[in-house]
């Protein structure tokens, strides 16, 4: 029997009036680049993604979202039938706390927004792990990216987590990347610039050596 990868990809979008809202420049693409590669090297993969200018690719289940709380009611079925779980996308932490029924006008400056967390998935989810499961997620800092890859990977209670530095906008709408590859136990491996498609494959390759 195949095994289960769950991927999640791109932005996510949070309202704050029908069609205004706050999200990031993720492209998605080393989302879609880990979905192809995991594809490839024979997982069933389902990827899960914000939206994006891309179009997923071929073979694998696409699952298109908009919000952090969407994202969540996707993930959820999904993570417990798989076997690796890739956290890639960038979700928005935070969401306006009022989302207005109808457009806000555009004479109405003195307007405030304020601001709540959104869901933390990855740690919403972590929570219910299997321990056979295999959990990744990723953590773009613009500094002493390492040290907070590492608090993240103890707090999500993840057994790797890729670091990037997105320093002057870095990895996001490139299509390259470079990373570091941060373990449980202590493993710390390093790879690229290379083309987010090469990341990806060395990323799969990298965890599929896991017991
Ligand atoms: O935003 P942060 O740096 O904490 O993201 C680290 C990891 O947590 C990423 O894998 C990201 O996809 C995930 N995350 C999440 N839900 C959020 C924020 C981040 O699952 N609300």
């Amino acid at each position: 029997m195949s095994l289960r990868c769950l991927i999640t990809a791109g932005p996510t979008r949070e309202f704050f009036d029908p069609v205004r809202y706050i999200s990031n420049p993720s492209s998605g693409k080393m989302g879609f680049a880990l979905a192809e590669s995991a594809q490839r090297q024979g997982w069933v993969v389902d990827l899960v993604h914000g939206p994006v200018a891309i179009k997923p690719p071929a073979g694998v289940n696409a699952h298109a979202v908009v919000t952090c709380e969407e994202m969540y009611a996707v993930c959820g079925p999904l993570f417990s039938e798989c076997d690796l779980l890739i956290m890639c996308a960038a979700v928005c932490d935070m969401r306006p706390k009022i989302r207005a029924e109808g457009k806000v006008k555009k004479g109405d400056l003195s307007m405030t927004v304020e601001f709540e967390p959104t869901r933390d998935i990855l740690k919403t989810l972590s929570a219910a792990r299997r321990p056979e499961q295999t959990l990744v997620g990723f953590a773009a800092e613009t500094d002493d990216v390492e040290n907070y890859a590492r608090k993240k990977l103890e707090a999500k209670n993840l057994d790797w987590i890729v670091a990037n530095s997105v320093a002057k906008g870095g990895a996001f709408e490139s299509d390259t990347n470079k990373v570091s590859l941060i373990g449980r136990a202590g493993e710390h491996l390093s790879f690229g610039p290379d083309s987010k498609a090469a990341v990806a494959d060395w990323i799969i390759e990298q965890i599929a050596k896991l017991p």
